[in-house]
C-alpha cells in the first residue's frame, strides 16, 4: 500500500522542502522505494530544485502545473491533464531513478484565494477539499510513497494535502521560535481529521540545521524528546551544512553523497530510514 505523508509547520523557513527533497531522494536512491512528490507550495521551491526554472516556465505557460488542478475545482472545468503534468524521473542524482514530481505554480497565489472564496460563498469549510486527492487518485497507487511538501500556512492548499496524507511529519529548526508553533500544527490537524472523520497520524518532528556547538539546539532538542505532547523525535538530525543549501540548486550530481556531503550523507539515510519504519509501523496498512 501507498504512504502518503505530508511535510508541515506553521514556520517558514524552516527547511520543509529541503527534508521533503532529501526523503524522497533517499527513498529511492538507497532504499528502492517508488516515490511521488507534490509541490503544494506557490513559492515553487521544490518544483524548481528538481526541474529548474526553464522546464517549469514551459510547463507553467501550458497549464501543466497544479493551478490548473485548483482552477478546475474553482470554475467546474476540467483542464488539468495528470499524464501532462507528471514529471518522470526527475532526480538529478546520477542512478537515483523512481521520482516522480507534481509541480506547482505562482499562480497558486491567486487560485488560492479563489478556493477561499468559495469555501466563503458556499459556506463549506470543507469545499474543494478534496480536489487533489480524487485528481491524483489514478497514479497514487503506482508508488511506495507520496510525499506533499506544504506550504508554511493552513490555507485550503495545505488541507488538500492533509485530505489525502495519511501521516504528517514537522520539520523544526531547534530553537525557541521555530518550535513554538508546533502544538499549534498538532491541535489544527487532530481539528481537521475530526472534521474528515479520520486521524492523521504523527510520524514525528524532524530537527533541521542542527549546531551540535549551539547550547540553545541541545537544549531544544532534550526539551522536545522529553515532551510527551511530540509523538517522536526521528533520528537523522539533519546538521546545518552548506552542502544541503548548495543542493537545493538545479544542478547534476554524480551520487548522492557527492550531493549532500558526506555526514549529512548518514543523515538523511537514517532520517529516510526511520520515516521507512515509522510509517510502516504507525499507517494501518502501509507497507511502503
Ligand atoms: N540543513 C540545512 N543546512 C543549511 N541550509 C539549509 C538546511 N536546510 C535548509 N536550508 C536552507 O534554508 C532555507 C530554507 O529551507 P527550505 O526552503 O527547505 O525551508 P521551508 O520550510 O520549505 O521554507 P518555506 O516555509 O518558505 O516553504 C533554504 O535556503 C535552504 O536551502
Ligand atoms: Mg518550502
Amino acid at each position: 500500500m501507498t504512504a502518503v505523508i505530508a511535510t508541515i509547520s506553521l514556520k517558514g523557513g524552516v527547511g520543509k522542502t529541503t527534508v521533503t527533497a532529501g526523503v524522497a531522494e533517499f527513498l529511492a536512491g538507497e532504499f528502492g522505494r517508488s516515490v511521488l512528490l507534490v509541490d503544494l507550495d506557490s513559492q515553487i521551491n521544490l518544483t524548481t530544485m528538481f526541474l529548474g526554472d526553464a522546464r517549469w516556465l514551459a510547463l507553467n505557460s501550458a497549464g501543466h502545473t497544479l493551478a490548473t488542478l485548483f482552477a478546475d475545482a474553482v470554475d467546474g472545468t476540467a483542464e488539468f491533464s495528470l499524464e501532462n503534468t507528471r514529471q518522470r524521473g526527475v532526480s538529478t542524482v546520477r542512478g537515483v531513478g523512481g521520482i516522480d514530481l507534481i509541480p506547482s505554480s505562482l499562480d497558486l497565489i491567486e487560485v488560492t484565494e479563489e478556493v477561499s472564496a468559495m469555501r466563503v460563498r458556499t459556506d463549506d469549510t470543507l469545499a474543494g477539499v478534496s480536489a487533489l486527492r480524487d485528481a491524483l487518485a489514478p497514479i497514487t497507487n503506482d508508488y511506495d510513497i507520496v510525499l506533499i511538501d506544504c506550504p508554511p500556512n493552513m490555507g485550503p492548499i495545505t488541507l488538500n494535502g492533509l485530505a489525502m496524507a495519511d501521516a504528517y511529519i514537522i520539520p523544526t529548526i531547534p530553537d525557541v521560535l521555530s518550535t513554538y508553533g508546533i502544538p499549534q500544527v498538532q491541535t489544527y490537524i487532530g481539528r481537521f481529521g475530526d472534521e474528515i472523520g479520520r486521524r492523521l497520524v504523527e510520524l514525528g518532528v524532524v530537527i533541521t540545521k542542527y549546531k551540535a556547538n549551539s547550547a540553545v539546539h541541545r537544549d531544544t532538542v532534550t526539551r522536545l524528546r522529553r515532551d510527551p505532547s511530540i509523538q517522536n523525535v526521528l533520528p537523522g538530525y539533519l546538521g546545518e551544512a552548506n552542502a544541503i543549501a548548495a543542493a537545493a540548486a538545479f544542478a547534476e550530481y554524480p551520487t548522492l553523497r557527492a550531493k549532500y556531503g558526506r555526514t549529512q550523507f548518514d543523515q538523511f539515510r537514517e532520517l529516510a530510514g526511520t520515516i521507512l519504519i515509522e510509517a510502516t509501523a504507525k499507517i494501518p496498512a502501509a507497507t511502503p
